[in-house]
C-alpha cells in the first residue's frame, strides 16, 4: 500500500472502499511477578491482518480466549498493539491527538456481550441515549429529542413514551441490547463493532436481535465487526468470516466459502461443534479434536493447531508457522496442507 510520511505523522493511502485496514497486528500483555518483575507476555492478538469494506460485515469466530476482543478493543483505540497499524481515513488511530481519538470514538459504534454492563443503572433511557450527543457538542434540546426518539423507533422500543423514562433495570435483557444498538448509532457511526452482542441474552431474543442488526445494516449502509463463537449466528449478516485461533487468523472466506468448502482443519473441528448453520453437518464430520487451546504465554512452535491437528505434518507444521495461502480467490489458509508442493 501506498504511503508517505507527512512530518512526523505516517498518511496511507487506502482504496476507496476500504474503511479500516488492520495490518500484522500484535497486541501483547505483560504479565507481571509479584505485582512488578517482568514474567512474560500473553500475545493475545498475534499477527493480525484484513481491510474492513464499505456496507461489509464480516464475523470472527473462534473459541474462548483466541484474542477476539483483545483484537476488538484494539481497533476501538482501547488497548494500544505492541505493532502493527490500525489505518482509519488514511491514518494510523494510534498517531492521533487527542481530539482526533475522541472524533475517533465518536465514529465507531460498539455494542458489548453484557447490555446491562454496559449501560449506567442509575439514568432513564432519556438520558442514556442524549449522552454521546451532548459530548459531542450537540446541545440544542429538540434536536436531542429528535434524535433520541428516532433512534429508538429504529430499534423498536416502542410505543416511545412506555419506554423514554425508564432505567435499564426495567427492561428486559433484550429490550436493555436494543438501548445499547441504539446508541450505538446514535452519532450516525458507520461502522459497528458488536463483541457477542446475543452470547447473553435469552434464545428466543437472540434471533430477534441478529435480525434487528442486519437490518440496521441494511438501512444505514453499516461496516460491521461481529464476534462470537458461536458459527451459527453468523448467517443472519456477515459476508466473509475470519477464523480465529490462538491470537492468529487462520481461514478468511466468504460465507458460505466457510460453511460449505472450507479448508483448515481448525475451520473443520468448529463447523463440527456446531449444530447450525447447515445439518448436514453433522453427517459430514467425523470428531472434534481432543485438547485444549495452546498458551498464549508460551505458544507452541509451528502452528498454534498442530497439537491437536489429526492433520500435522511431523517435522513442518511443529517446527514452522504456515504463511497465508491464497487457495482459490479471496479465500486465504493459513495451514501447510494447502502448500503447492505437499
Ligand atoms: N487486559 C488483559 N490483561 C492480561 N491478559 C488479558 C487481558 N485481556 C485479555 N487477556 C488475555 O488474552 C487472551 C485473549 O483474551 P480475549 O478476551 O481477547 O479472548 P476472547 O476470544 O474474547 O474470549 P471470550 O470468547 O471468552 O470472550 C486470554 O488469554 C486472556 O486471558
Ligand atoms: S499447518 Fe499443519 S498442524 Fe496446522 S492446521 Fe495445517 S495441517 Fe494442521
Ligand atoms: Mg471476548
Amino acid at each position: 500500500m501506498a504511503k508517505k510520511k507527512n512530518k512526523e505523522k505516517t498518511i496511507y493511502n487506502l482504496p476507496d472502499d476500504v474503511v479500516i485496514s488492520i495490518q500484522d497486528l500484535r497486541v501483547w500483555f505483560e504479565l507481571k511477578k509479584f505485582g512488578f518483575g517482568h514474567a512474560g507476555f500473553v500475545r493475545a492478538v498475534d499477527g493480525v491482518s484484513f481491510d474492513l469494506h464499505k456496507k461489509e460485515a464480516i464475523a470472527i469466530v473462534g473459541e474462548s480466549g483466541c484474542g477476539k476482543t483483545s483484537l476488538m478493543k484494539t481497533i476501538l483505540g482501547l488497548y494500544t498493539p505492541r505493532e502493527g497499524n490500525i489505518i482509519y481515513k488514511n491514518e494510523d488511530i494510534n498517531q492521533y491527538d487527542k481530539t482526533q481519538q475522541r472524533w475517533f470514538h465518536s465514529q465507531i459504534g460498539y455494542v458489548q456481550q453484557d447490555p446491562f454492563g454496559a449501560i449506567a443503572p442509575f439514568m432513564t433511557l432519556r438520558k442514556i441515549l442524549a449522552e454521546p450527543l451532548l459530548c459531542n457538542g450537540i446541545k440544542d434540546k429538540d434536536e436531542i429529542e429528535r434524535r433520541i426518539r428516532k433512534v429508538m423507533d429504529e430499534v423498536s422500543l416502542t410505543p416511545i413514551e412506555d419506554f423514554i423514562d425508564k432505567f435499564p433495570h426495567m427492561l428486559s435483557g433484550g429490550q436493555q441490547q436494543r438501548i445499547v444498538i441504539a446508541r450505538a448509532m446514535i452519532l450516525q457511526q458507520q461502522v459497528m463493532v458488536a463483541d457477542e452482542p446475543v452470547s447473553m441474552l435469552d434464545a428466543s431474543v437472540r434471533v430477534e436481535v441478529l435480525k434487528l442488526l442486519e437490518g440496521l445494516k441494511e438501512t444505514h449502509g453499516l461496516s460491521v465487526i461481529y464476534i462470537t463463537h458461536d458459527l451459527s449466528t453468523v448467517r443472519y449478516f456477515s459476508e466473509r468470516i475470519f477464523v480465529m485461533y490462538a491470537g492468529r487468523l487462520v481461514e478468511k472466506a466468504k460465507v458460505n466459502d466457510i460453511i460449505y468448502n472450507h479448508k483448515h482443519p481448525y475451520t473443520n473441528a468448529l463447523l463440527l461443534a456446531t449444530s447450525e448453520p447447515d445439518a448436514e453437518n453433522a453427517k459430514v464430520y467425523k470428531e472434534i479434536p481432543e485438547g485444549e487451546p495452546p498458551s498464549l504465554v508460551h505458544p507452541p512452535k509451528g502452528c498454534r493447531y498442530h497439537e491437536r491437528c489429526p492433520k500435522m505434518i511431523d517435522g513442518l507444521c511443529n517446527q514452522e508457522n504456515p504463511p497465508e495461502f491464497e487457495v482459490e480467490p479471496d479465500h486465504f489458509v493459513s495451514c501447510w496442507l494447502y502448500k503447492d508442493d505437499i
